[in-house]
């Protein structure tokens, strides 16, 4: 009876002697655990995602597909759901066979788990359409210290012709608990990373962009997932996820009939039919995701740890201080101006100067944004010496020259447009449309790659000494059709792709050079882009104010280092307060300097002596939000050294209210109890005094995690930074 019942499961299609008994396939980092489960009938299921338990055997006791008789399926655990078959929920995968079966049946085949490098882990999963010559691999890499897992697929096939893929996602995931709270973020120009948070309701909730280049505008493709319950900065169970991609993307979080949150993302599916040869592959963009069971906090510790050491070049390097011309000059400046510029920007004490918008073309100046975008020769009349001039000018003043560019667009007055109309995405018959006046080049042509990457190598080449580039992208795609793809359904896909080759080849030839990701302020910044660049600007908008908001939304996904932060003439606020809102990152200057007064300009020396000192601190330490913008009338963050000797304390008064201010103290983090600390406040200004004194002001961890300290932040003490020591 026996034999013949093993006879009879090895005698059914698909199934060999492994599929005897469910197999386990745990993916886990130091405290995460992410896992995966093959049924007996090859079925790929995903059973757990959460802490990581200290025995191993013991996943084999969490139930896989329960109550499988409810779920008409049998699918709503699929590890990568495919659609056509028995599916009923969102599928990850939708392909169109070369013979038109419209349906895809995936099973497992094999899994193998290695090392890919010091502290990484890949685990690789083989699937197959029992029917169908159909592959799919599914990849984990779990980055074990950083508790992070990064997860992609790569599809193909050998069918006589090409296969039409209508989905194709990165990952698929399925999250059982009581309640899902879904933190998104939101906005538009000079209003970007607005938080909302919402309970996930049945059926399905979709964050998505379609806007093709700076697709983030709208929405960026990162969301917090509180489980249970809302989840604080140090308390609940949450998932931070961001899809590395800077192109359309989709978030699909279903909440199915038996109330599990099943997620799917990926590449938006939208217009974006991928037509995929056989023996060709088609790999997808990563998910980046982190399980915390200590709240958002350490959720955005893990990414920004992840972050520095494994995606953003020189992420655990450092970075250059800059004095900008855009809100000063804008497109209005000769050599004369610039120079002037360059021994203000020394004066004032930065690295480097950072030449914007308005440099180049000739037959259609760049006098404004409505011509000259392709053309990128110097302007004659405002620079008639070159940036070759322009970069020893600025090395003998002392500072270091970079150079703006916007390399994917094009405006229709330009002689680049007159030249190569058809290197334009623009669609036939149709009115042409233009954001700021431009239009997107086609990247999904190889020509056109080779231009954008011609014009980088050949500014670096005749410049070998350039040392910044800041990368703008101020249009988004209208009208979407290439005049040379031969499959126009996948030109969003092939846009983002053919940008990815071109800036690939940048940083293989130069791998240090930093590079700014600039989109019309922060409509482009995700850690597809983040591979390429050093640093990102978060927004158009540098009113302080705003700023504590966007700054602290950003920082749940990306670390200080990246976060490009400027002292501008933005707000009503004095500069004390904007200089400290732009210490929390990478800082920077967009200002006239010759206009500061004394005490000013004297408050803006010391300050970038002292972010001199302590920028590290910054840069690499863990970031512990203590107080939120959002629910309070300060907002209160600090940074604290791996070593736990150093810290830096950022308070800001964000409400007008009658005797708004600390008036208790507010308890830090992440020092260490038994260490204790003296506190000093930096940035005063010139003739204030601060009320701590040195001296005096020395604590326990212990005391300032469990009592606190109050920085007395009040209308008159609008902003306060405290450097904490430890006392040897
Ligand atoms: C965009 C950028 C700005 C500036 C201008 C120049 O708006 O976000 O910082 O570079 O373009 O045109």
């Amino acid at each position: 009876m026996k034999l013949l019942f093993v006879f009879l499961l090895l005698a059914l299609p698909g199934l060999h002697a492994t599929a005897l008994a469910d197999i386990n396939i745990p993916i886990e980092t130091q405290h995460t655990a992410l896992v995966l489960r093959v049924d007996t009938a090859q079925n790929l299921l995903n059973i757990y995602l959460g802490k990581r338990l200290q025995n191993q055997a013991e996943y084999a006791g969490i139930r896989g597909n329960p109550r499988n008789e409810e779920t008409y399926s049998y699918m709503f655990q699929s590890a990568y759901t495919p659609a056509g078959g028995r599916n009923l929920l969102e599928p990850a995968i939708q392909a169109l066979h070369a013979d038109g079966n419209p349906s895809l049946d995936l099973k497992y085949v094999r899994h193998e788990t290695k090392s890919a490098g010091s502290g990484i882990q890949l685990t690789t999963v083989y699937l197959k359409d029992p029917k169908y010559p159909f592959e799919v691999t599914l990849y984990y890499k779990a980055y074990i210290n950083e508790d992070v897992i990064e997860q992609w697929s790569l599809i193909h096939h050998s069918e006589k012709t090409a296969v039409r893929l209508h989905k194709y996602a990165s990952a698929n995931l399925y999250i059982p608990a009581k309640d899902y709270y879904l933190t998104h973020f939101h906005g538009d120009w000079a209003q970007e990373m607005r938080p909302d948070e919402t309970p996930l309701a049945a059926g399905m909730t979709i964050l998505d962009s379609k806007l093709g280049t700076r697709a983030d505008l709208f929405q960026p493709p990162s969301f917090l997932l509180s489980l249970n319950k809302p989840a604080n900065e140090e308390t609940g169970e949450v998932i931070a996820g961001t899809l590395a991609w800077s192109g359309n993307f989709q978030l699909a979080f279903e909440v199915d009939p038996l109330h599990h949150l099943r997620v799917i993302a990926g590449i938006n599916p939208y217009a974006s039919d991928y037509l995929l040869p056989p023996g060709r592959e088609f790999v997808t963009p990563a998910l980046l995701y982190t399980y915390s069971s200590q709240g958002k906090g350490l959720a955005s510790r893990n990414m920004h740890n992840w972050a520095r050491k494994y995606r953003i070049p020189q992420g655990q390097g450092t970075r250059l201080t800059l004095l900008n011309n855009w809100e000063a000059t804008q497109f209005d400046f000769n050599e004369d101006v610039l120079t002037a510029l360059f021994k203000d920007a020394k004066k004032l004490g930065v690295d480097l100067f950072l030449l914007d918008d308005g440099w180049f073309a000739n037959k259609y100046p760049r006098n404004n944004d409505r011509a000259g975008l392709g053309d990128w020769q110097e302007n004659v009349k405002k620079l008639p010496h070159g940036l070759g001039y322009l970069v020893k000018e600025a090395e003998q003043a002392g500072v270091r020259f970079g150079v703006w560019l916007e390399p994917e667009m094009v405006s229709p007055k330009s002689e680049l447009y007159e030249k190569h109309s058809d290197w334009v995405i623009k669609a036939p018959n149709r009115q042409q449309s233009v954001f700021r006046n431009q239009q997107v080049l086609d990247l999904s042509n190889p020509q056109v790659q080779e231009f954008v990457y011609g014009i980088v190598n050949d500014l670096l080449t005749k410049n070998p000494t350039l040392a910044y580039i800041k990368w703008d992208c101020n249009a988004a795609i209208y009208n979407a059709y290439s005049a040379t793809s031969a499959n126009q359904s996948q030109l969003y896909v092939d846009y983002v792709q053919g940008l990815y080759k071109v800036l690939a080849r940048i940083r293989t030839k130069y791998p240090t050079i930093p590079m700014m990701l600039c989109s019309g302020g922060g409509g482009r910044v995700d850690y597809g882009g983040l591979q390429y660049f050093t640093e990102f600007w978060p927004s158009d908008n540098t009113d302080p104010l705003e700023r504590i908001f966007m700054q602290w939304d950003y920082s749940y996904f990306y670390p200080a280092i990246a976060t490009c932060n400027h002292i501008t003439d933005w707000g009503r606020q004095p500069l004390k307060f904007r200089t400290d809102v732009a210490m929390m990152g990478k800082m920077g200057y967009d200002i006239v300097v010759s206009k500061l007064s004394e005490n000013d300009l004297q408050f803006s020396q010391q300050t970038l002596k002292t972010y001199e000192r302590v920028h590290d601190v910054i840069w690499q330490g863990d970031l512990f939000r203590l107080q939120s913008p959002h629910t309070s009338d300060v907002a209160s963050l600090m940074f604290v050294n791996p070593a736990q000797d150093k810290a830096m304390w950022f308070n800001y008064l964000v409400g007008n209210r009658y005797k708004s201010g600390t008036v208790e103290p507010i308890r830090l983090s992440g020092l260490n109890p038994a260490k204790r600390y003296t506190l000093q406040e930096v940035n005063i200004y010139p003739g204030s005094r601060s009320f701590i004194n040195a001296n005096t002001a020395t604590y326990s961890g212990d005391y300032l995690m469990t009592v606190g300290f109050n920085p007395q932040v009040s209308a008159n003490r609008a902003s306060v930074v405290l450097e904490l020591t430890e006392a040897k």
